[in-house]
């Protein structure tokens, strides 16, 4: 292990350094989205001996610096050689995630049509239909455990519609997800892995003579520069719609299940005026902001006056740009009248493709628990279980209530 002079190189100034560990702190009793706002205290960046699973790096603490990073793709890179590659085994980067700046363009023109509101009112039904199906099979006990029982299985399910994959690779698809966010063994996560990329490499061939939708269709056969995608190239586009739906949907579910089940008068006025529910959504986004992302400088930079250099990381708590205190009123109130301008789903070129399915996926789980059930609350005095990291999302929720 590192030591900590080790952890510190020379020009990160003391008074910036934080020795600490990002996920130890942030899991810090029981709400994170409170614990990391302490950071909120100190600098607007700062540099932590344990940013990431054992790293040190940076970490921006405000809206202006964190959007800043975001949109300035000349300092700070989102491009990221060889993780992906080592999961999977083959060269692939995230399509278009991994990619930035002009060649990002290109890439993301491609998906782009298929995420419109319009485009994915089509997608609509099924959604609907997957929450019921899930829904169906605990709505007569009375509760579930929402986080294994409904929040994992479906983005999963809505995963296969939008793929044109059979519905009965459902157990597949949640098996290998669960041992890649969960499994101890890092050989169990890479299998898992490789088992997901081996399955759309598969289903990416069969696409190739007639594909099953204009998105696929899209992602085979999609032009970039005057020539067709390479195989790597649409491949890095199957994986990225795979993981970016995932973690990140179910996690924000989790959070917003708990917020209803412990807010009684918030059901009831959803329930009562079901048109605040979008607005209710964007704020639940804003509020419980999941998604901790990062870049790495692209050459030696001074960001406002602080020293940093190629290589190193920068993450980006989007929480705490989306409960910092200089741009909300009372930032840790869930206030649905709110209408707030946050960036949980990102901001500049890769700001979230998903943006629209995601929060159709959230609106119509809320619509469809709300209808169904009356008086949801946690269950068992309230015990619930969550992890902090990549994501911070719920592991264990359950949840009672009157039918
Ligand atoms: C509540 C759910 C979601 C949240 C909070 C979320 C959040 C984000 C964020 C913060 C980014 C920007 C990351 C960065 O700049 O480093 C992003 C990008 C992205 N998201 Fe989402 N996301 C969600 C759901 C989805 C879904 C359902 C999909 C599936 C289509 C998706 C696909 C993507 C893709 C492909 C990108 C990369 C876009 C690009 O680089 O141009 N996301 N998301």
């Amino acid at each position: 292990m590192a030591s900590r002079a080790e952890k510190i190189p020379p020009h990160v100034r003391p008074d910036l350094v934080w020795d600490g560990c990002f996920d130890a702190f942030t899991s810090e009793g029981d709400d994170p989205f409170v614990a990391v706002t302490r950071f909120h205290e100190g600098p607007g960046v700062f540099w932590a001996t344990d940013a990431s699973y054992g790293r040190p790096g940076w970490v921006a603490t405000r809206m202006d610096l964190i959007s800043e990073v975001m949109i300035d793709y000349e300092n700070f890179t989102a491009e990221r050689h060889g993780m992906i590659a080592d999961l999977v085994g083959e060269n692939v980067r995230l399509n278009p995630i991994e990619i930035d700046p002009p060649a990002h363009h290109g890439f993301r023109r491609i998906l782009n049509p298929h995420f419109t509101p319009k485009a994915l009112r089509e997608l609509d039904e099924a959604v609907r239909k997957s929450a019921s199906e899930l829904v169906d099979r605990f709505a007569e006990n009375g509760g579930c455990e929402f986080v294994s029982e409904f929040a994992i299985p479906y983005p999963s399910y809505v995963f296969l519609d939008l793929m044109d994959m059979p519905r009965d690779k459902l157990a597949d698809f949640i098996g290998w997800e669960d041992k890649i966010m969960r499994a101890p063994d890092p050989m169990e996560r890479v299998g898992a892995a490789r088992a997901v990329y081996a399955y759309l490499k598969a289903h990416r061939e069969k696409q190739l003579e007639h594909a099953g939708n204009p998105l696929l269709e899209s992602m085979v056969h999609g032009e970039v520069e005057g020539r067709e995608l390479s195989y790597l190239e649409s491949m890095g586009m199957f994986y990225v719609l795979y993981v970016g739906g995932l973690d990140t949907v179910y996690s924000t579910l989790g959070w917003t299940l708990r917020h209803l089940a412990t807010h009684p008068e918030l059901q009831q006025r959803l329930r009562d005026e079901p048109e605040l529910i979008p607005q209710a959504v964007e704020e639940f986004t804003r509020a419980f902001s999941v998604v901790v992302t990062h870049r790495q400088l692209a050459r030696d930079h001074v960001f406002h006056g602080v020293e940093m250099k190629k290589g190193e990381e920068i993450h980006l708590p989007l929480s705490l740009a989306n409960r910092d205190p200089a741009v909300f009123d009372n930032p840790h109130e869930v206030d649905i009248d709110r209408k707030p301008r946050h960036i949980a789903f990102g901001t500049g070129t890769h700001n979230c493709l998903g943006v629209h399915l995601a929060k159709r996926e959230i609106r119509i789980v809320v619509e469809e628990f709300l209808s169904r059930f009356n008086n949801i609350r946690i269950k068992d005095g309230g015990a619930y279980r969550y992890h902090t990291g990549r994501t911070f999302g719920v592991d264990y929720l359950p949840l009672t209530w009157d039918i």
